[in-house]
């Protein structure tokens, strides 16, 4: 539809329809018959205003959304077309690893495919918009969310929200329906909670949230994602849903975002909760001035607009503005010419975990997982040789126990995949039974995954789920059969980790250890086996010096998705070799949080080893972590040379190129995480020790060296400085090219 007849119809809408536009209700409202349930009274929503909500949440499905949207279409008087949203984060039936284990590939563009992929799925499936990519910025692993987050580095962060939002949104308003709009979340820096509680305060100086965590949610707005998402916390003390500085000045003015503005869950009501509005009208008031184009499922729009229009307190014109940015994204999608666009259950049927998307699935997990430990393997027996070969890769052949509440579990998507189906999933068990043969793999839980200290509401979550938990003789009787396997086997494959209902949004823990009776698991197992393999499943770093001392070999694996068992026993027996890299720094001990590789020096750095209290340190714990930001190890061995570089002076004009040579000494292919870190030694600010420029991933065969080159450019050296000012400053700047962050400074050049 042209620009003019979206603004006819604009100009033809009552000022119920109007705002109703700019009203999203929950899925359960408009069922199939199109009739609203019980939710329309809990949100006060008059029967006219609902009939002409704009748009509604996670209602999926071909058959569904085409009955619920043809219902709503012949109720209306204006017959604008429902836009269906959803939360589809990492897949929809395929189901991806968890974004934190996406940003362990190094690789934006696996993550770009599979948000193609995902989205192909989606349009199949009726969606419009997605409620992703999350691209808040994380330090703080108590708090639950860190899963849907691609990790700790600003730089990173943004390669991987502009892949994603490209990925989603490919042919996004072109003729045949494809695509679907990225909605980038949460606006902003929802991931520096305090205390890693989820909801609690963000407070943090302006340079920092410019400098450290806006950055990803630009490039997503540079990417031209259609939607931004406002986040449930304070920035400076007012909450982003009412931050006329955060939604208008820098969204809007600064960066150019023209698109629509949601709230997320609540947020203007929650507005009230928060004491930044004494009441809802207010919180309403206070949106609109913001911003705020939809109202996410409460009744702040629909209730208190048109009062506050009488009054003047808002103008028509803010109104129409909101309105008619809501009509284009759906003119956009095309639904004005075709409000069932896409949605089609034969497609649905062909798509839906085609042996195409299973293998990307597959991929990816392959991609994403990171080998922590793999030792020179010695046989626990009296006598036994000193093997030269490592823990892994397993050996065909080999007999396995495979062993812990992950070993046959389909549990393997994480928390927010909420339109994919766990028994769709390859178990480890299962998938090491294909690879290994039946005949050379038993099994055993061993253990429950977590017992009520973990947990304050077990009890209530066990009830909904409809498990019991395990007698006391239960628990003892499985610990024993476990033991038993583990002797009886080559190699035991403990398959540990949170649980699933432990992460995601709500599940802060102060607590990082591995949950219930799975350290005691692992120490029993242990004593029993020659060989033992840790596989780790979660959404977020845990602490893991127990496990790492206590096992031969420890593969994080994340939440790895629909594909996860085939993906994990890939890279156990060999056919894959491991090549990612943190995306998080993995902690000692959970008072180290927020713990994040690019910290500021201090005037009392502490160099590790110093006998003195006077330092910037713990009396009981290393400052470093235990694994770094960067981390990974692979069946290859990559040794890097020193770097050279072009020039120790700089000029602004001309950049910089920075060498090194890396060589394969290992026997086995593999691709390596090149990565480029510099420091700036000195600044009107204090500057990072150091921070990520660059990657690149390279592929090596075995022997094979190859001079990998950056090129440092003067934009790269840029920062918020004293007078907020982004720009370099002339002075020293080190530089190095390595494995990850943890290792040291190379060389050193100055920006003339
Ligand atoms: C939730 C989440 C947000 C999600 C939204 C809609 O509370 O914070 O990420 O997209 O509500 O389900």
């Amino acid at each position: 539809m042209q620009e003019n007849k979206l603004q006819e119809l604009l100009d033809s809408l009552s000022l119920t329809e109007k705002i109703g536009q700019l009203v999203q209700v929950p899925g359960e409202v408009l069922n199939a018959e199109g009739q609203e349930l019980g939710v329309r009274e809990d949100l006060g929503l008059s029967e006219e205003l609902a009939r002409n909500v704009g748009s509604t949440l996670n209602v999926v499905g071909a058959q569904r959304v085409k009955a619920v949207q043809k219902a709503y279409l012949e109720r209306s008087r204006h017959k604008i077309p429902l836009l269906f949203m959803a939360d589809i984060i990492y897949g929809f039936r395929t189901v991806f690893p968890i974004p934190l284990a996406l940003g362990c590939s190094f690789d934006p563009q696996l993550l770009e495919r599979l948000c193609e992929v995902t989205s192909e799925e989606s349009v199949a499936a009726g969606a419009h918009v997605t409620f992703s990519p999350m691209v808040d910025l994380v330090r703080d692993a108590r708090w639950g969310r860190c899963l849907e987050s691609t990790g700790e580095d600003p730089y990173m962060n943004s390669l991987y929200a502009a892949a994603m939002v490209k990925g989603f949104q490919k042919g996004l308003g072109e003729a045949k329906p494809a695509g679907m709009a990225s909605c980038v979340k949460h606006f902003a820096a929802y991931g520096a909670p305090e205390g890693g509680r989820d909801y609690n305060t963000v407070d943090m100086s302006e340079r920092r949230l410019r400098q450290e965590y806006l950055p990803s949610y630009k490039a997503g707005v540079d990417a031209g994602c259609e939607m931004i998402m406002t986040s449930f916390n304070t920035v400076d003390g007012i909450p982003s849903t009412g931050n006329k500085w955060l939604m208008n000045d820098v969204l809007r003015e600064e960066w150019g975002f023209d698109g629509v503005v949601i709230t997320d869950y609540a947020a203007i009501a929650e507005l009230v909760l928060h004491g930044a509005a004494e009441d809802q009208k207010e919180a309403a008031r206070l949106a609109m001035e913001a911003g705020v184009d939809i109202d996410m499922c409460t009744g702040c729009y629909a209730n208190y607009l048109e009062e506050l229009l009488k009054e003047g307190k808002i103008d028509e014109g803010m109104l129409d503005k909101a309105v008619m940015r809501i009509l284009r994204l759906k003119n956009k999608l095309g639904l004005f010419e075709d409000p069932y666009r896409g949605a089609d259950e034969a497609e649905e049927a062909r798509l839906f975990l085609c042996e195409e998307n299973r293998r990307l699935a597959r991929e990816a997990a392959v991609k994403t997982m990171v080998l922590l430990e793999n030792k020179q393997w010695m046989p626990r027996s009296a006598g036994g040789t000193y093997a030269q070969e490592k823990t892994l890769p397993l050996k065909k052949g080999c007999r396995i126990a495979v062993i812990g509440p992950y070993a046959d579990n389909q549990d393997a998507l994480g928390m927010w995949a909420i339109h994919g189906n766990k028994e769709n999933v390859v178990t480890l068990k299962a998938a090491l039974e294909e690879v290994a043969g039946k005949e050379n793999v038993t099994s055993a839980p061993g253990c429950e995954t977590l017992l009520e200290k973990d947990y304050r509401d077990l009890p209530f979550m066990m009830e909904q789920m409809g498990t019991q938990a395990w007698s006391t003789e239960k628990r003892q009787q499985e610990m024993e059969r476990a033991e038993k396997l583990a002797q009886q086997a080559d190699v035991a494959v403990l398959a540990l980790g949170e649980a699933v209902v432990q992460g995601g949004e709500g599940g802060s823990r102060t607590c990082l250890d591995l949950p219930g009776d799975q350290l005691e698991l692992l120490r029993r197992v242990r004593e029993k086996a020659a060989k033992v393999v840790v596989v780790l499943f979660g959404g977020r770093p845990l602490v893991l010096d127990e496990v790492g001392r206590l096992s031969d070999a420890l593969l994080e694996v994340w939440f790895p998705g629909t594909e996860g068992g085939h993906a994990i026993a890939d890279v156990l027996f060999g056919k894959e070799n491991p090549s990612g890299r943190l995306s998080m720094s993995m902690p000692r001990r959970v008072g180290q949080m927020p713990l994040y590789y690019n910290h500021f020096r201090t005037g009392r750095p502490y160099d590790g080893t110093t006998p003195n209290r006077f330092f910037s340190r713990y009396t009981d714990c290393d400052n470093e972590p235990l694994y770094p930001y960067g981390y990974g190890l692979s069946y290859h061995r990559a040794e890097y040379s020193p770097v050279t570089l072009s020039s120790h002076i700089m000029h602004r004009e001309s950049p910089l190129t920075v060498k090194a040579d890396i060589t394969n000494t290992g026997d086995m292919a593999g691709v390596e995480a090149v990565q480029l870190y510099i420091r700036d030694v000195a600044g009107s600010v204090v500057r990072p020790v150091k921070e990520l420029k660059g990657v690149q991933l390279v592929s090596l065969e075995a022997g094979e060296t190859k001079t990998v080159e950056f090129v440092i450019t003067e934009d790269m050296l840029r920062f918020y400085g004293k007078d907020m000012e982004y720009r370099s400053e002339a002075g020293k700047f080190q530089v190095m090219v390595a494995p990850h962050s943890g290792c040291e400074m190379q060389a050193e050049f100055i920006l003339e």
